[in-house]
């Protein structure tokens, strides 16, 4: 099967700087590509991810200056988890966000992996996500998703003894992000919505060739279908999960600061995104044209509800133009943008990241606590 899971996901903030301070300072990721939108170039287009830009590990943006708050809804993505090692460490995150003033939820039992959900400064909701114990545990090894299930009882909303959930959290304070608790570990899924899964499951599967994992509700309303797709071993990293919502007052999402633009799978080569390109060609779905990002080359088609979704290579990557000690720090362009570099640079206002390695140490409440309403998770079916 040619895609072999996330590439990045690509939200839109309001504020670089803002958006820089809490993905590296409070996050503790790397900034590892500071450049411009190739299709708007007097904004920035920033790139986070591990140390050298893995893809699956790499969550980007799109400044748009001034814009209002985008909202979730179907044909958008609600949020993206990103992968952590264990329970100690979603506590040990739960009490560094709490302490630099982000309102946490959680930490829930999702049967397949432990959760905690917060907002960054601007509103997108986030997720940590533990690896295990995966999405085979209620499923025989090699057929997830045969089986439509529901959600345990004791782990629904109503039923789960929230106060002590509430109450869970890390004894000590925590300063500093340790190698159990990075987040470099990349993105665990990113869960969208869409009115039809049935069609949803015809482009991912039937289009894409993702293989559907698991089949059940929305743990905090089971009465909302929750179906997931990923690479067949349903591995953290590939997971793609759709909220099923077909009420006819369904409200569509409304692109803005703090909601996902498009989000992108992976392939290994250029022979295989092509190989998707004719299979969507064939069916008559509309997908452009290759487009080279510089870092890796692209395809974009649409989901059934038409949310964007980009096919990008894991080639070259993100160190074609720069050495990996210093990658992210400098104003990249592609070279078609170059003889415009002063003018460009004249437009958009400089940044400021820290070093990296980073420890995340010079985090302070002044780069996190702008969003003060933890996520309702409910929010997607309305
Ligand atoms: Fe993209
Ligand atoms: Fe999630």
């Amino acid at each position: 099967m040619p895609i072999t899971g996330l590439h990045h996901i690509t939200l839109v903030t309001a504020d670089a700087q803002r958006n820089v301070d809490f993905y590296t300072r409070v996050l503790g990721l790397r900034l590892v590509k500071t450049t411009v939108n190739f299709d708007d170039p007097s904004t920035y287009h920033l790139y986070y991810a591990d140390a050298t830009g893995t893809p699956g590990s790499v969550i980007t943006f799109f400044e748009w200056p001034r814009a209002p708050r985008g909202r979730p809804g179907v044909g958008g993505t609600h949020h993206v988890a990103l992968r952590t090692a264990d329970r100690d460490a979603l506590l040990r995150w739960k009490r560094r966000l709490t302490d630099l003033g982000v309102k946490v939820r959680g930490p829930y039992d999702r049967h397949y992996f432990t959760s905690i959900y917060f907002r960054d400064p601007d509103g997108t909701i986030l997720e940590i996500a533990t690896d295990g114990p995966g999405l085979h545990i209620d499923e025989p090894t090699g057929v997830p998703g045969v089986a439509e299930l529901t959600p345990p009882a004791a782990l629904t909303r109503g039923v789960r003894d929230e106060d002590t959930i509430a109450a869970m959290t890390w004894p000590e304070p925590v300063p500093t992000i340790d190698a159990a608790m990075t987040l470099t570990r990349g993105m665990h899924h990113i869960s969208a919505t869409a009115s039809d899964l049935g069609r949803t499951d015809a482009f991912l599967q039937g289009l894409l060739g993702l293989s559907l994992v698991k089949r059940t509700g929305n743990f905090d309303d089971p009465s909302m279908p929750h179906w997931t797709w990923g690479t067949a071993d349903a591995r953290p990293g590939s997971l793609v999960t759709y909220f099923g919502v077909s009420a006819p007052t369904a409200k569509r999402a409304v692109m803005g600061a703090g909601q996902t633009h498009h989000y992108a799978l992976a392939v290994p080569d250029d022979q295989a995104q092509a190989e998707i390109y004719e299979r969507l060609r064939g069916a008559g779905v509309p997908v452009s044209t290759v487009q080279d990002r510089v870092y890796f080359r692209s395809i974009y088609t649409r989901d059934p509800d038409g949310h964007i979704v980009e096919v990008a290579t894991a080639i070259p990557g993100f160190l074609i133009d720069e050495p990996v000690e210093t990658t992210g720090r400098a104003l990249r362009l592609p070279p078609w943008l170059e003889a415009h570099r002063a003018r460009i640079a004249d437009g958009l206002t400089p940044l400021a990241s820290p070093t990296w390695p980073h420890d995340g140490h010079d985090a302070s409440p002044a780069h996190a606590a702008r969003v003060d309403d933890a996520p309702a998770l409910i929010e997607a079916g309305t």
